[in-house]
C-alpha cells in the first residue's frame, strides 16, 4: 500500500445535490473537516452515483458539482490537507466496478436494504435499472481503489460498507493466492513442530469438513501462540484455515459519523425535497427571517402558553448550537412560559448566522475565481488517479489480466 503519509487513509464521497444545507453540513461535511487533520483523507464528488437515480435529466449535474465543491471549501476543507476529486475524472472507478461485477453474486445486491426501500420511496422514477441495482458495488469500487482504513459515513450507508467488505473478502479469496502459497504454508507448518503441526492439520480438517467453528478458533489460537513464527507465516497459516490467501484489497472499516437531528423549518427532517432548508451560503438576513418564522411547539399558540422543548424543532437546533447553560435557560423558559419563542430563538439565530457568515467568507474567493476551484480539483484528480492506478495494477495482475 503506497502512501506518502503516516496517517491511516480515509475515503468518503457525497452525491452532488447542488448547494448544501445545514443538514448536509452536520450530517457529514463538518466531520470531514475535522478528519482532514487526523488522517490522509480523500473526499470525492460521487457524480456517477447521481445518475443511478437521476439519469433522465442530467442538465444540472455540472452546476451541482461545482456548487458543492465551493460549499466544501467554504466549510473548511483545505486542499492543502486533503485530496478533493470528482469520481468521473478517475475512470479507474468504472474499471474496478466492472471487474468486481463479474464475481459479485446478484443476491448480495438485491438484499441491500436501500435497494427496495428507495425504489418504493422514489416511485415516480423507474429504478428497475442495472445501474441502480449495481450502485452499492460502484460504491465498493470507489472505496477499495483507495485501500482506506476508514470510511466515514452515516447510519444509512453502513450496509454499503458492509457489502464492500464482503466483496473485498471474496476478491482476496479468489485471487489472493500468491505464487508458492501452498509450499510456503507447508514450510510454516513444519516450523510449528511435528506434534503441533499435526494438531493444526487435524483442526483445519475438522473445520473444513465438518464446519466445526470451535476447531477453527482453536487452530487460530494455536497459530497465534507460535510467536517464533514470522508474521507473514502466521498470516498464511490463518488464511489457509478458511481457504483465504494474500490480501490484495484490504477490508475497510466504517467510521460511524454521529449525526445530530437537524430539523428543517417545518419541523420535519431538513431535506432539499421538502423545501425546508437553510443553505450553507444563504444570505444572513434571509436566514434570520426563516428562523424567526420557523415552526415551534404548536402548544405555544399564545405567549402565555407553556411549551415542551421535546416537541419543538427549534430546541433541536439549541442542542446543536447552544451551550448547556443556554439549553437549560431555553428549556426552563419554555416550560414555564417565562420566555417567548422569539427570545428563545435569538441565540440559535446568532449561532447559525455566525456559522454561515464564516462559510460565506471562506467561499467568496472561490465563487469569484472558478479557475481556482478547477485547479484544486484537477490536482486532486491527478493525485487520486495515481493511487487508483496502483491498486488497479495489482488487481489486474492478481486476476491474470496484465497481458499486453
Ligand atoms: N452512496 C453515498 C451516499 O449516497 C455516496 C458515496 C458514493 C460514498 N461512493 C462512496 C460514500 C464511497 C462513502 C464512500 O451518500
Ligand atoms: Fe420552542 Fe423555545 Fe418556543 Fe419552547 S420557547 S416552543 S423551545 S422556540
Amino acid at each position: 500500500m503506497a502512501s506518502n503519509n503516516q496517517n491511516p487513509r480515509v475515503l468518503s464521497g457525497m452525491r452532488p445535490t447542488g448547494q448544501l444545507h445545514l443538514g448536509n453540513y452536520h450530517g457529514a461535511l463538518k466531520n470531514w473537516v475535522d478528519l482532514q487533520y487526523q488522517y490522509e483523507c480523500y473526499f470525492f464528488v460521487a457524480d456517477w452515483h447521481a445518475l443511478t437515480t437521476g439519469y433522465e435529466d442530467t442538465s444540472r449535474i455540472g452546476a451541482h458539482v461545482w456548487e458543492m465543491v465551493i460549499d466544501w471549501l467554504g466549510a473548511g476543507l483545505n486542499p492543502g490537507a486533503c485530496t478533493l476529486f470528482i469520481q468521473s475524472r478517475v475512470p479507474e472507478h468504472a474499471e474496478l466496478h466492472l471487474l468486481l461485477s463479474m464475481m459479485t453474486p446478484l443476491g448480495w445486491l438485491e438484499r441491500v436494504p436501500t435497494y427496495k426501500d428507495q425504489q418504493e420511496q422514489l416511485r415516480e422514477k423507474d429504478l428497475a435499472t442495472y445501474g441502480f441495482l449495481g450502485y452499492p458495488l460502484l460504491q465498493s469500487a470507489d472505496i477499495l481503489l483507495y485501500q482506506p482504513k476508514f470510511v466515514p459515513v452515516g447510519e444509512d450507508q453502513v450496509a454499503h460498507v458492509e457489502i464492500t467488505r464482503e466483496v473485498a473478502r471474496r476478491f482476496n479469496h479468489l485471487y489472493g493466492r500468491e505464487p508458492e502459497f501452498e509450499a510456503k504454508v507447508e514450510r510454516a507448518i513444519k516450523q510449528m513442530g511435528s506434534k503441533q503441526g499435526a494438531l493444526y492439520r487435524s483442526l483445519r480438517k475438522a473445520y473444513q469438513e465438518q464446519g466445526d467453528g470451535e476447531s477453527l478458533k482453536q487452530a487460530q489460537a494455536l497459530v497465534d501462540s507460535h510467536h517464533h513464527l514470522v508474521l507473514a507465516d502466521r498470516e498464511r497459516l490463518i488464511g489457509y484455515l478458511d481457504g483465504a490467501g494474500r490480501v490484495i484489497l484490504p477490508e475497510p472499516e466504517v467510521l460511524l459519523t454521529a449525526t445530530p437531528k437537524v430539523p428543517g423549518l417545518d419541523g420535519r427532517k431538513m431535506s432539499k425535497s421538502y423545501g425546508n432548508t437553510i443553505g450553507l451560503r444563504e444570505d444572513p438576513d434571509e436566514v434570520t427571517q426563516k428562523l424567526k418564522t420557523m415552526q415551534t411547539d404548536p402548544a405555544r399558540a399564545r405567549r402565555t402558553d407553556p411549551g415542551d422543548p421535546a416537541k419543538c424543532p427549534v430546541f433541536d437546533l439549541h442542542r446543536i448550537y447552544s451551550s448547556a447553560e443556554t439549553q437549560t435557560w431555553a428549556a426552563q423558559g419554555c416550560r414555564s412560559a417565562g420566555i417567548g419563542c422569539l427570545e428563545c430563538k435569538k441565540p440559535v439565530i446568532d449561532a447559525v448566522v455566525t456559522e454561515i457568515r464564516g462559510i460565506r467568507d471562506r467561499a467568496r474567493e472561490y465563487e469569484e475565481n472558478p479557475e481556482l476551484v478547477r485547479g484544486i480539483i484537477s490536482e486532486g484528480c491527478e493525485k487520486a488517479r495515481d493511487v487508483a492506478r496502483e491498486t488497479l495494477d495489482e488487481v489486474r495482475s492478481a486476476m491474470g489480466l496484465e497481458y499486453r
